[in-house]
């Protein structure tokens, strides 16, 4: 967690009263090396966030924070990844007006419903109201590769870009 006290020291200034969320659902860690470079990246520019696996949060505390940077890799040809469902199925009826989001996933393009949870993410939240604020991430195969930290790394830029 950056104290809120750093902030006011950065050079560039964030959006310093938005809460942040970076909720993530990841079985093999594809989709947690992602949340995870994100995180890393915010701290380092002073964006104050709470970074939380979907298999331990609690649903109705998601009505806390103001942006929501979310993402879930993509099971079972075109699901939403297993703790980020359950949480799914528990939030249905909340409104999200006002509020901003993002989302991101690891996938693998050789299944015909690449990278879907991302689009169910979108759906959903734009249905309730929330504005998603910049592309969607979809990560094909391992975050690791070279050409995927490129990608992770240029919408990364795009994101704090919107943040400012
Ligand atoms: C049984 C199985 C089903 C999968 N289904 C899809 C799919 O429908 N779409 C897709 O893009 N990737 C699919 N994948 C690939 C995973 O999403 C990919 O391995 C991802 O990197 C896993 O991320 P995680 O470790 O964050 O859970 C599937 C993988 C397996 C083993």
């Amino acid at each position: 967690m950056v104290n809120r006290t750093d902030l006011y020291m950065c050079d560039k200034c964030y959006n310093l009263n938005m809460k942040t969320l970076i909720l993530y659902g990841s079985l093999t860690g594809n989709t947690q090396f992602v949340a995870e470079e994100i995180s890393q990246d915010l701290k380092k520019n002073k964006i104050e966030h709470d970074l939380i696996n979907a298999s331990e949060f609690s649903p109705q505390k998601i009505k806390d924070y103001d942006m929501l940077i979310l993402g879930s890799s993509t099971w079972d040809n075109g699901h939403l990844q297993y703790d980020f469902e359950e949480i799914f199925q528990e939030i249905q009826d909340i409104d999200f007006t006002d509020k901003k989001f993002v989302a991101f996933g690891c996938g693998d393009s050789s299944y015909e419903e690449f990278c879907e949870a991302v689009n169910i993410i979108e759906k959903f939240w734009e249905t309730k109201g929330a504005n998603k604020i910049g592309e969607s991430l979809k990560i094909d195969s391992f975050p690791q590769m070279e050409s995927n930290k490129v990608l992770i790394k240029d919408w990364l830029t795009e994101l704090k870009n919107k943040l400012a």
